[in-house]
């Protein structure tokens, strides 16, 4: 019989999401006429912008003729759309980064899990506490973990609790890691990292030469001028950090995939003898052998996020979904609950009401509201006692959401 890697018996339990769905499912069949309102997965609910799907239905018909058809492109992506994202997303920010730094891929999820192919498993990795738990799930697949404790923590893996305390701020750690994931803005807490603190990170990874996996899915939500886009807009980031970024959450691309990961030329690592190595040629060598690259007709509809029309409809978009989020925030904080994030990105975290524990408030939400939403403790051990909800959701939908809380929600 064939031998599995035992790493996938050390996860504690089913990926978060699916278990949401799976709870879900089980309270609509029992309850047939409720009215269930998802507010759980990130997951947008608008339509594509139109400068999108124009760009799409014009390489679909590309597509359908043979001079102007094409197979396989590059795996890291053609030349347009990275140029064009070179250009907005950091030259345009005063980054120095070039095109051919650019990896363009199927998803910031996927590439934060790939990334660890390139690394070594004696690093000591730091997440946050709460945090997006594919960071933690596919460091134990990797076998970069040992086991989990009773509260879900694992063992090698360095902690760093964010808390009401320090509004859910991620402080550096007084000891040495030699990687290190940054979600800003956060998810989930959606609360973002000043220039001040991001500052702070760099310094740290330059003096103990960590690597920042900087994960940046949200960052078109931020709307406070002071705070950094991207990570590389802090001095000297080049050399100690690779940068996530997606158009899921920026132009509605979750079902449509598309996203990119950045790792600058002169980003180094080390090999067991003690020799620099550069990262970029590892993930090059990664991402093409693995990767055969995301569509062409996509790839065409993320560069029309770029064109003048593009980049009003994907503001618009973003408007809507933070009108959501100042709805839920000032409704929940109406409501007496004490509330997080919500203005610098599209969650909202709330301390659950009543000392309750983050899956009986989601099990109470749901029974008396039909309300879904993300359990705080399903992000880790500090999470315990808080609850999300996601402001990506029709107008109507959220409205009858507030409405049903304030009425049923006692706190
Ligand atoms: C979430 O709800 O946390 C996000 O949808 C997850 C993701 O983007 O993968």
């Amino acid at each position: 019989m064939a031998q599995i890697n035992d790493n996938y018996l050390k996860l504690k339990a089913g990926y978060l999401f699916p278990e949401i769905g799976r709870r879900v499912a089980a309270f609509a069949k029992e309850n047939p006429g409720a009215k269930i309102i998802r507010m759980g997965i990130g997951d947008v609910t608008e339509p594509l912008p139109p400068a999108v799907t124009e760009a799409m239905h014009k390489a679909v018909d590309e597509m359908a003729n043979r001079a102007t058809f094409r197979g396989y492109g590059p795996e890291q992506g053609y030349d347009f759309l990275r140029e064009a994202i070179a250009a907005h997303d950091f030259r345009a920010r005063g980054c120095d980064i070039a095109a051919d730094e650019i990896f363009v891929s199927d998803g910031s999820k996927c590439d934060t899990g790939n990334i660890l192919d390139i690394f070594g498993a004696e690093n000591t990795i730091a997440v946050t506490d709460p945090v997006y738990p594919v960071y933690v799930d596919t460091n134990v697949m990797a076998g970069h973990t040992g086991d989990a404790n009773e509260k879900g923590e694992y063992a090698k893996l360095v902690y760093i609790r964010t808390t009401a305390e320090n509004n859910f701020t991620a402080e550096v750690p007084d000891r040495k890691v030699d990687v290190v994931y940054l979600c800003s803005p956060n998810n989930p807490t959606g609360t973002a990292m000043s220039k001040e603190l991001l500052t702070k990170w760099v310094h740290y990874a330059r003096q103990n030469h960590a690597i920042i996996f900087f994960d940046a899915a949200y960052e078109s939500y931020i709307s406070d001028p002071s705070i950094p886009h991207s990570i590389y807009e802090i001095p000297g980031a080049k050399e100690v950090a690779i940068e996530f970024r997606s158009f899921s959450k920026l132009a509605g691309f979750t079902g449509t995939r598309c996203a990119f990961t950045v790792v600058p030329k002169n980003l180094k690592g080390r090999a067991p003898n003690g020799e620099e190595v550069e990262i970029y040629k590892l993930w090059n060598r990664r991402h093409t052998t693995k990767f055969n690259g995301v569509s062409y007709i996509t790839q065409r509809g993320a560069e029309a996020v770029y064109s003048t029309a593009g980049q009003k409809q994907v503001r618009d978009l973003v408007s809507f979904y933070m009108a959501n989020a100042k709805i839920i925030r000032e409704s929940l904080t109406q409501m007496g609950l004490k509330v997080f994030g919500g203005i610098n990105a599209p969650y909202v975290w709330l301390a659950t009401p009543g000392r309750m524990t983050s899956w009986q408030f989601f099990d109470h939400l749901l029974k008396e509201t039909n309300v879904v939403g993300t359990p705080g403790s399903g992000f880790g051990a500090a999470g315990e006692g808080y609850f999300r909800i996601s402001a990506f959701n029709s107008r109507e939908n959220v409205n009858e959401a507030m409405g049903r809380l304030r009425e049923k929600i006692k706190v």
